[in-house]
């Protein structure tokens, strides 16, 4: 089976690559390196000793787009070309609205054109908005989505859901991520923020290394055990692994939906005590205001992606906290 990766050079792009790769998949990765660089691919290939096709572009591109399905009996798609900076969203809107939205709409009308019905889209937990209960089930009320990032994941769910009414031959499997962090045990390829990151592992990791001074951590008066945020971590290797559990589902037509989470919730100082366990390594934290827009506590019921896909995260805290920072020292050696 063939698949194409849109945004396969990204973060968790890269990562399925590979498992799918190792798995015995062929695959075709488009990228514009707009959130990632050259370097992936190489790394892609020393890990996998395998090769495959790659297209430099931004996959709004119609034209390009169409010599890819021309070029290639592409079988299923996976879409990771979303933009993700949740701060960023709310600054331009129409360039997320425009890259996820219409983006996401371009390559479905490529798929038709080219009877291509098998869709795997990397949707978020952040389409639940503040959820009224824990643990989250797929069946959880959505919306309330604070940020154009959000809301354009939440728009294209929509937009699936009615394609799926429209012509029920596709197979779309919508897949909601709770907090990928973590990276490839090899450190040959992981997560690389442009500038200062906004998401909680990349601050630590850089804090940790001295690139950075000191995490402010965002409240400690929330309704949680230690008053701070609660999450599910969930190893991005373990998501790469549940999309190659999704496609092996795609063979029957349908429109699913699964969270991909552990079910386990951590509190940032959780995170931070694993981090120095894990690591050895001490990380320097203050206590500062809420940040805007978040929320006390968001963890998964993944019993669904275990019922159904037979998938379930298996790396724990720890290993996260490992692998984030093998990666920045790999990176450092470099
Ligand atoms: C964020 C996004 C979410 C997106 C997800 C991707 C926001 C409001 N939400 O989720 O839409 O899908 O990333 O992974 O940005 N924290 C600190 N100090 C920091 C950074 C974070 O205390 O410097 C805390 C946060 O308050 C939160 C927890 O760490 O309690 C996790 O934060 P983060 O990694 O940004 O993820 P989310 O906010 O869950």
């Amino acid at each position: 089976m063939k698949v194409l990766l849109t945004g396969g050079a990204g973060y968790i792009g890269s990562h399925t690559a590979v498992e799918l790769l190792n798995a015995g998949y062929e695959i075709v990765i488009i990228d514009d390196f707009s959130n990632s660089n050259e370097n992936v691919l190489n790394a892609i290939k020393k890990i996998t000793n395998k090769d495959f096709e790659f297209y430099k572009f931004d996959y709004k591109d119609r034209e390009k787009l169409e010599k890819v399905f021309e070029e290639n009996k592409i079988d299923a798609v996976i879409n990771f070309a979303g933009f993700k900076a949740v701060g960023e969203s709310v600054q331009k809107p129409l360039e997320y609205y425009y890259n996820n939205v219409t983006g996401a709409i371009i390559l479905l009308q490529t798929m038709k054109k080219y009877g291509v019905k098998r869709f795997i889209f990397s949707s978020s937990a952040t389409v639940y908005g503040n959820p009224e209960k824990v643990p989250i089930t797929e069946e959880s009320k959505t919306g309330g989505t604070t940020n154009p990032y959000g809301t354009s994941k939440l728009q294209i769910e929509q937009i699936l859901t009615d394609l799926y009414k429209s012509d029920n031959t596709w197979n779309i499997c919508i897949l909601r991520y709770f907090n990928p962090v973590g990276a490839h045990s090899s450190g040959l390829i992981g997560e690389e923020p442009q500038g200062i990151p906004n998401n909680l592992m990349p601050y630590i990791v850089r804090v940790a290394s001295g690139e950075l001074e000191i995490l402010s951590v965002f409240g400690n008066d929330y309704d949680t055990p230690d008053g701070t945020g609660v999450r599910d971590y969930i190893h991005v290797v373990d998501l790469s692994i549940g999309h190659m559990k999704a496609l092996q589902k795609l063979d029957r037509s349908g429109l699913y939906i699964y969270n991909l989470g552990t079910g386990k919730g951590y509190s940032v100082l959780d995170i931070v005590r694993n981090f120095e366990e894990a690591t050895g390594q001490k990380v320097k934290y203050k206590i500062a205001p809420r940040r805007d827009g978040d929320i006390a506590t968001c963890y998964a019921d993944p019993s669904k992606a275990k019922a159904e896909l037979g998938w379930e995260a298996k790396r724990d805290l720890k290993d996260m906290c490992r692998d984030s920072w093998n990666y920045i020292q790999k990176k450092k050696e470099s």
